[in-house]
């Protein structure tokens, strides 16, 4: 039997079922596709982690000035926490709390960090961002700033993204903020190169999701069946991701299965770039009226300093 638990397993059962099936991008970050999300971030193509990491770099006194020294940082989602010490470094906080869903994963990266960085007290926290999150009850609430770079939020639709940063600002004082990287508009051959690289490793991390699903809830995916598809929905103002059929195929879990038609697809992932003035809005409907933005002189990406 594997140690899945039952609500994950009938979240993801639930999701094929449904019309258009469906699979949340948070399946994708088993060890092999936290890997490719790695190697992804590396890639020509793929301007974010790049971009956002220059921006860091180019406004860096103005960022550290702004943000002050002492506060307590907390980073839902913080993964490696290489991120976080670059602006650990930078804005010498009193204390550092890693959030993530992967405790096994997140206990060795803050064993490292803890090294590195031995006179910031820094702790390690399991948690989902979609759930409550559970911060240590001696955690000082004055100070607070958290730290939710990479363009995360844009895997969420702008009513489930105000949800999260109303979330956010909750566990918060009125001194404190959060500094969040947002990836923006642009040109579209520039996005569908991002996630359509040419050695195709973001082809590698989105079929990925069906061997850990099969993982997860005992499913029998035949990956080889499948196909990547990406492209831009202007619509939306999103990236969407997708695993084509590509034959007619049969899926079964423990307790069901369903058919899939050639050409069928499974929806796994919205990437929402956003405009700066209509990001700066959604902040200010989450509680955060006041914000600073820096980008990068192609307007590709944005650091914001957002405060209540
Ligand atoms: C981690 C959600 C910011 O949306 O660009 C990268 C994930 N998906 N390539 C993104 C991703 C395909 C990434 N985020």
């Amino acid at each position: 039997m594997s140690k899945t638990s039952l609500p994950t397993k009938l979240e993801i059962v639930e999701g094929l079922m449904q019309t258009p099936p469906a699979i949340s991008p948070k399946y994708f970050y088993d060890a092999r596709g936290s890997a490719l999300f790695e190697q992804i971030t590396r890639l020509t193509e793929y301007y974010p982690t790049r971009i956002e990491r220059e921006i860091m770099a180019t406004h860096a006194a103005a960022i550290a000035a702004n943000v002050g020294t002492g506060c307590t940082l907390i980073e839902p989602g913080a993964g490696n926490c290489e991120k976080a010490k670059i602006l650990c470094e930078l804005i010498a906080p009193a204390c550092f709390v890693a959030v993530d869903i992967s405790e096994e994963f997140l206990h060795q990266s803050v064993k490292e960090l803890r090294l590195a960085l031995p006179t910031i007290d820094i702790r390690a926290v399991a948690g989902d961002l979609n759930r409550e999150i559970a911060l240590p009850a001696d955690l000082p609430r004055q100070q607070r700033l958290l730290y939710y770079p990479g363009s995360s939020i844009g895997n969420f639709d702008p009513a489930q993204a105000l949800a999260l940063l109303s979330r956010m600002r909750g566990l918060l004082d009125d001194d404190g903020a959060l500094l969040i990287g947002v990836d923006l508009l642009k040109d579209l051959a520039v996005l569908d190169a991002a996630y359509n690289d040419a050695a195709g490793v973001t082809a590698a991390f989105n079929l990925n999701l069906l061997q850990h699903v099969n993982q997860l809830t005992g499913s029998d995916f035949d990956v080889a069946q499948w196909r990547h598809l990406a492209f831009f929905n202007s619509t939306e103002s999103r990236i969407e991701m997708h695993l084509v059929a590509a034959t007619d195929t049969l899926v079964r879990w423990p307790g069901g299965g369903r058919s899939f038609v050639r050409g069928e697809r499974i929806h796994t992932e919205n990437s929402y770039k956003y405009r700066v003035e209509d990001f700066v809005a959604l902040l200010s409907r989450a509680g955060f009226p006041r914000t600073q933005v820096w980008t990068d002189e192609r307007g590709w990406f944005a650091v914001m300093l957002a405060r209540p």
